[in-house]
């Protein structure tokens, strides 16, 4: 229900789509309150908010379904703006019609038609972000089209009814998502609203919650102990530092675990910074590399790996207590949003993965209350802004983010060629996009998690290769081949010059052996990043191993997967340079078992950042 402070705010009915909270933190950003609210919940709620936005969805608008949802909060005379989903919905219930037909996935151009106090300062065409399957085919009374969209070239097809409103209702319908950063101007499209449409105070800010937060974590943990995973991480260590305002340290201990899947020297490093930062007291390090990697053996599907890794976890948590000699404690963990939606947290959302922080076990901790999260509605970007608000130093709310389940996610297994791989289709629907692109594309027998309209894709990776085609025409490729052939989710080039005919899965698993031979490339990969000063221009680098033989050379073809993003929830292949590539390349082929380096240049969508 809407927050007892009398504040202007915003709802966002949240449909189940991906970008729900980033729709909210982006609102924030404004400096106006926005809370997420369920669309079910009586109209008679919503009376009070200044405005009310309509999140996307993995359901399909044209095959109504959701179609039970409160519709009566569009009657309510406040300022509506729907995205994806919820633009056909707007479009539906002003008479329009909406079909499930031409998908687009990632970059577009909108071509504006007609002007609108949406769009205010925006030029006549504008980059924006689409990710849908179902299309505004016709508008009902009162509606204009505001803009169509073509592809990023802004020469092809066009698609009509990208952008529509009805000025008078002050309903309005985006087709794209201005909510992520890949919409350049998406944040005037919001402030044009929010601001201007609705006519918002902006008096909302995450750095002055440091107080109202750790007030909330001594409701919660009373007298009682808390004991809190510390990664290292930027949201483990802000959140310690969070719960030493809170607590003191005299009721917080941190415990680090030597997971046995954290880069190369990364714990010592660890214990080292968080004692740097005056929580040595609190900290007990424990190395239980061995559990890991026995909860580990034999597993190949990514859901199992990090359920084994989230219960194993657990298991160290809970034997440490007892060691420490914990009785009623409490488990905190750093858990920000993006881990919650993607393990399909709310009510409509599909599950995308489930995170390490996530798994039932954990679950069922929460329902008996037992876990403290402080982090868990925000975005690493607000994270980043509370710690600094902690007074922590800009290198470590900078660092780049590093999964839980750690290097464990960036081993790929697999025992045997998934059974929908079909090597002579997939071959020839690859060869008839690429024709005459310059470009050669061979599909790999193995599977990567992507994300497609909201909903998991479990696909296929294509391994590029060509005569030195340029960074453009291979992220433009990797946007045709994943829209246009089924069963494909992930691009990747390779980066050695050669051009293999051939790829062969090699079965394997999570091991120690791989696991060193990760590390070892990974901290190439890091060092030569630095060297070549990019650790500020790429958001985030993973080094993957998947295990794929091309043309019977090795076993192990590694991926290296830089990306720009903001908060993870969308990133697009960030390029390192030729020198930084040459560097890196020679320097892994020169590994045994290595088969051939890659580069992945997909967006998210379709693909995810991590790789499995
Ligand atoms: P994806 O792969 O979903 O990653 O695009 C988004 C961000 O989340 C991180 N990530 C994880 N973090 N547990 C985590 O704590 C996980 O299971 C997990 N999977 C992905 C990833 O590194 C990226 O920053």
């Amino acid at each position: 229900m809407k927050s007892t402070e009398q504040r202007d705010a915003i709802a966002v009915l949240d449909f189940g789509g991906q970008y729900v909270h980033l729709i909210a933190t982006k609102v924030r950003a404004l400096g106006v309150y926005a809370e997420i609210r369920d669309p079910d919940d009586p109209v008679d709620s919503f009376r009070d908010y200044k405005g009310i936005l309509l999140s996307g969805s993995p359901a399909l608008s044209a095959h109504d379904e959701q179609g039970g949802w409160s519709r009566g909060v569009l009657d309510l005379g406040i300022p509506v703006l729907g995205f994806c989903f919820g633009h056909q919905e707007i479009a539906k219930h002003g008479g329009g019609e909406v079909k499930h037909t031409r998908q687009e996935y990632g970059a577009a151009t909108l071509h504006r038609t007609v002007d609108s106090p949406l769009f205010e300062g925006l030029e006549s065409q504008e980059l924006v972000w689409m990710s849908h399957g179902d299309t505004v085919t016709s508008l009902g009374e009162g509606f204009v089209e505001l803009g169509y969209s073509t592809g990023e070239d802004g020469a092809s097809q066009e698609h009509r009814n990208a952008a529509i409103a009805h000025e008078e209702r002050r309903h309005y319908g985006l087709q794209f998502h201005p909510e992520v950063d890949d919409t350049p101007r998406g944040e005037q499209i919001l402030k044009n609203f929010v601001l201007g449409i609705c006519g918002a105070k902006a008096d909302w800010s995450v750095g002055n919650q440091v107080e109202a937060r750790a007030e909330a974590i001594r409701k919660q943990v009373g007298e009682r102990e808390v004991l809190l995973l510390a990664s290292g991480g930027v949201d483990s260590t802000v959140v310690a530092k969070l719960f030493e305002r809170a607590l003191g340290t005299e009721r917080l201990r941190l415990l680090h675990i030597d997971n046995g899947l954290m880069r190369k020297n990364e714990s010592a490093e660890v214990v080292e910074n968080l004692t740097a930062l005056g929580l040595g007291a609190s900290l007990r390090h424990v190395d239980a590399s061995a559990t890991f990697l026995s909860a580990l053996e034999g597993l190949t599907d990514p859901e199992a790996k990090r359920k084994a890794i989230g219960d194993a976890f657990v298991e160290v948590f809970q034997r440490e207590a007892v060691q420490l000699g914990l009785g009623d404690v409490l488990l905190g963990q750093g858990t920000i949003y993006p881990d919650t939606i993607e393990t399909g947290g709310t009510k409509r959302a599909d599950v995308i993965k489930t995170h390490h922080n996530r798994v039932p076990i954990i679950q069922e901790m929460m329902r008996q209350g037992k876990v403290v999260e402080p982090l868990a509605d925000l975005y690493k970007t607000e994270v980043r802004e509370l710690g600094k608000a902690l007074g922590l130093d800009a290198a470590t709310v900078q660092r780049h983010p590093f999964p839980g389940p750690g290097l464990g996610i960036r081993v790929a297994a697999a025992d045997e060629v998934p059974a929908d791989y079909d090597e002579s289709r997939l071959q020839q629907a690859v060869d008839v996009v690429l024709e005459g692109a310059g470009v050669r594309g061979l599909p790999l027998p193995v599977r990567s998690v992507g994300v497609k309209a909201d909903l998991r894709s479990y696909e296929h990776p294509v391994l590029l290769t060509g005569d030195q085609p340029s960074w453009e025409r291979l992220t433009g490729v990797a946007t045709l081949l994943t829209r246009k052939v089924e069963n494909i989710n992930r691009c990747l080039c390779e980066l050695s010059g050669r051009r293999p005919r051939q790829a062969r899965l090699i079965p394997a698993t999570v091991t120690r052996q791989r696991l060193d031979l990760l590390r070892e490339l990974d901290r190439i990969v890091m060092d030569s990043l630095k060297r070549h000063d990019l650790m500020e221009a790429v958001w985030q680098c993973p080094t993957v191993l998947v295990p794929v033989s091309l043309d019977g050379h090795g076993c192990e073809l590694v991926v290296v997967r830089p990306v720009h993003s903001e908060r993870a929830m969308t990133a697009r292949p960030a390029w390192i340079g030729d020198d930084c590539a040459a560097e890196i390349t020679d320097q892994i082929m020169a590994f045994e078992p290595v088969s051939g380096v890659a580069i992945d240049v997909t967006t998210k969508p379709p693909a995810t950042i991590e790789w499995e």
